[in-house]
């Protein structure tokens, strides 16, 4: 039986640590690159900072207009420093830990109802792929919300190409499994892998989106590098990092919070103002790096993208 432990992302904002140390952290680590302070030894950048990417020259993609913003974008330091990634710890600064993991080789199995089962190279993958950049807003269950300029590949192509059998319903998405690259999957007590799911009918929806690239560059580890998942009219947990696998299957998936806490995080999870968490309100929404909480909106604000794939469902729990 799953232990009831309270997780980093349900820290209420005053245990939070304030932006402003996450902000200030990144301008030590710029700095410290520029040589404008303290001496070798004493600081010292980190690895990444300076890693290649094969993929590099892929960004920016071109950006696609039809997905606009109501709001500015998110700064890249403060996405790219604020994350939840458990596989690295269960507070929001991992950045540092998610280096450990090598994203290349990266291979990705295909199995399950499918016309034929494959693993294929994530680089092979891309040439298959058109690369594009989306503005999307990104709201977390936890009530905070940024706008990122993600870059990536709508699923519904990702779809066509695993050519699922008609008898698949669902989509099963697995993160790495690998402790002694990602000490938070020693932690015996959550079911590791990271485990998501979507409706076929979800995947192939116009907003599915499945990225590999944030800010013209390719997506850092600790946003879950070399590919992950953006689902933005569904709470951020859906949105899984750093995939491996993806099972075509008739059974709906059982995710990894649903296993942990299935009375606070279903399958469903889209964004509603309406329906609270059972510990705390989801009306409105803390935007990360602006002084001031606004309304959340209903389906994230892209109702009319997905609306329509809940007809008849209202029976279902919709938006836990
Ligand atoms: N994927 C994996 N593998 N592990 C995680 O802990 N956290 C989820 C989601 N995907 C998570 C994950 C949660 S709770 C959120 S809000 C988003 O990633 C956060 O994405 P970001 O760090 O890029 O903002």
């Amino acid at each position: 039986m799953p232990v009831r432990r309270r997780r980093g992302w349900e820290l209420c904002e005053s245990e939070a640590t304030p932006e402003g140390v996450f902000l200030r952290r990144r301008e030590l680590l710029k700095a410290a690159a520029a040589g404008s302070i303290l001496g070798p030894g004493l600081f010292s950048l980190p690895a990444w900072a300076a890693e290649e990417d094969p993929s590099a020259e892929l960004y920016p993609a071109k950006q696609n207009p039809r997905y606009t913003l109501d709001r500015p974008l998110t700064a890249e330091k403060l996405a790219t420093y604020y994350n939840n990634f458990y596989e690295f710890g269960s507070q929001k600064t991992i950045a540092d830990e998610a280096q450990a993991l090598q994203v290349r080789p990266w291979t990705i199995k295909i199995d399950g109802l499918v016309d034929k089962e494959m693993t294929v190279d994530l680089d092979d993958l891309l040439k298959k792929m058109t690369l594009e950049e989306r503005l999307y807003r990104h709201r977390c269950v936890e009530a905070w919300s940024m706008a990122v300029p993600w870059s990536g590949f709508p699923m519904a192509a990702f779809v066509d190409f695993a050519k699922p059998l008609s008898s698949a319903k669902y989509v099963r998405m697995e993160t790495f499994l690998d402790p002694k690259v990602a000490p938070g999957q020693k932690q015996v007590w959550y079911p590791w892998p990271y485990i998501e799911g979507v409706t076929i009918a979800e995947a192939g929806n116009e907003l599915a989106f499945l990225v590999t690239g944030m800010y013209g560059k390719p997506v850092p580890k600790q946003d879950g590098a070399p590919l992950r998942l953006v689902l933005p009219w569904k709470y951020g947990f859906k949105s899984v990092k750093s995939i491996v696998r993806f099972s075509f299957t008739d059974k709906r998936p059982v995710s990894f919070w649903e296993t942990v806490q299935g009375d606070e995080y279903g399958f469903w999870a889209n964004v509603n103002p309406d329906v609270p968490h059972p510990r705390w309100s989801q009306a409105t929404e803390r935007v990360l790096g602006v002084d001031a909480r606004r309304p959340t909106l209903k389906w994230n604000g892209y109702g009319e993208f997905v609306a329509h794939l809940y007809d008849g469902l209202e029976k279902e729990r919709l938006f836990a």
